[in-house]
C-alpha cells in the first residue's frame, strides 16, 4: 500500500562507526521501504542549504562542519504516515533524552552527532526528497 513520505540520513558519525548496516535494518523492520538511497559527501555549500532553516541558531557552523565532516546515506522512505513514524522511530534530537528502542538512544553519540536525520513536516519531505534525489530516482525502485 502505498504511503507518505520522508527524507531519512544516516549521518557522517553513524557511517564512519559503521552502524549504517544496522541502522538501515532497523529503518525497514519498522515498516519502511527504501525506496532510494546513495553515499553523499556533501559540500559545505550543500550542507548550508539543506539546513537554510537552522541558519540563524547557534549551532549552525557547528551543523554544517559535522556534516561536512565525512559522507553522509540519505534514503527515501515510504510509509503509512511516514514523517511522524519516522520521527518516533529516530527518537529525540539529544540522544540522552531519547526512548529506549529509537535509533538515536541505540546509535547516537551526542546531540551533535546523533546518527540520523529525519525530515520534519511533510512539505520538507518533498523539499529534502528532491534535494537528493530526482522523480527517476525514486520512481526507478517503485515498480
Ligand atoms: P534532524 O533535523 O537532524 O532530524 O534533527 P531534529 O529535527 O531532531 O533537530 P533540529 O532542531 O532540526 O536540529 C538539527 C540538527 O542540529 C543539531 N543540533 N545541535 N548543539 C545543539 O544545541 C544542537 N541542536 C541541534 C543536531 O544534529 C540536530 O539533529
Ligand atoms: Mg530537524
Amino acid at each position: 500500500m502505498p504511503g507518505s513520505w520522508t527524507l531519512g540520513i544516516v549521518k557522517p558519525d553513524a557511517v564512519a562507526g559503521r552502524k549504517m548496516g544496522a541502522i538501515l535494518a532497523r529503518i525497514e523492520e519498522r515498516g519502511f521501504r527504501l525506496a532510494a538511497g546513495r553515499m553523499v559527501r556533501l559540500g559545505v555549500p550543500e550542507a548550508r542549504a539543506f539546513y537554510a532553516v537552522h541558519r540563524e541558531r547557534p549551532f549552525f557552523d557547528e551543523l554544517v562542519e559535522f556534516m561536512t565532516s565525512g559522507p553522509c546515506f540519505p534514503v527515501a522512505l515510504e510509509r503509512e504516515d511516514a514523517v511522524a513514524a519516522f520521527r518516533a522511530v529516530i527518537g529525540a534530537t539529544n540522544p540522552a533524552d531519547a526512548a529506549e528502542g529509537t535509533i538515536r538512544r541505540d546509535f547516537a553519540e551526542s546531540m551533535g552527532r546523533n546518527a540520523v536525520h529525519g525530515s520534519d513536516s511533510d512539505e520538507n519531505a518533498l523539499r529534502e526528497i528532491g534535494f537528493f534525489f530526482t522523480e527517476a530516482d525514486l520512481a526507478r525502485l517503485a515498480g
